[in-house]
C-alpha cells in the first residue's frame, strides 16, 4: 500500500491514500458485507473517511491526513457478516470489532501504531477503557457516529 506522510488535507491526496487501501483485495472484500440498512461496510468505512477529511479540513485541525484516511477506511475491517456471525449479539460485536479489525489492518496493510489507534478507540464511550488519544482517533469516533446514524436512518 502506499505510505504517505503530512498533514495536507487535498483532495488529491486523500484519493491518491484511499486508492492505495483500496486496492487491497482484501480490503475489497468488505463490500461482501452489510453495515447498515443498504450500505455495505465498505461504503460505510469510505463515507466516514470522507466524512472526516471534511471535518479535518473545516476546522483546520491539521491532522496527519495518512493516519486519519487510513484509520476511518479500515475502522470496521473485521471481515465477517455481524448479523450472521456466532458474534451476531450486537453488544459482543461492538465490543470485539475494533481489536480485529485493527489485527486485520496490521496482518494486510502493515499499518503503523497511529493508525491502529484510531481503529482501536474509534468505539468509545462504548468500549470504555479504549480513549481516543489523539486528533485522528476523535475525528473518526465522532465521524462514524455521524455516519451510521444517517445510513441507519436514511439508508434502509
Ligand atoms: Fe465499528
Ligand atoms: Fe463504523
Amino acid at each position: 500500500m502506499t505510505k504517505k506522510t503530512g498533514k495536507k488535507n487535498s483532495q488529491d491526496q486523500i484519493a491518491e491514500i484511499l486508492e492505495g487501501i483500496q486496492s487491497e483485495s482484501r480490503v475489497q472484500e468488505m463490500k461482501n458485507y452489510i453495515q447498515h440498512g443498504r450500505t455495505t461496510t465498505y461504503e460505510h468505512c469510505e463515507n466516514v473517511a470522507r466524512l472526516s477529511c471534511a471535518i479535518d479540513r473545516k476546522l483546520s485541525l491539521g491532522s496527519d491526513i495518512n493516519a486519519l484516511v487510513t484509520g476511518a477506511m479500515l475502522h470496521d475491517f473485521f471481515l465477517y457478516d455481524w448479523h450472521d456471525s456466532e458474534l451476531s449479539l450486537e453488544s459482543l460485536h461492538g465490543f470485539h470489532h475494533p481489536k480485529i479489525a485493527s489485527q486485520n489492518a496490521r496482518k494486510y496493510l502493515d499499518v503503523d501504531d497511529r493508525t491502529s489507534h484510531v481503529i482501536d478507540t474509534h468505539m468509545w464511550p462504548f468500549t470504555i477503557t479504549k480513549i481516543p488519544l489523539s486528533r485522528e482517533a476523535w475525528i473518526v469516533c465522532v465521524a462514524d457516529k455521524a455516519v451510521s446514524l444517517y445510513e441507519t436512518i436514511f439508508r434502509r
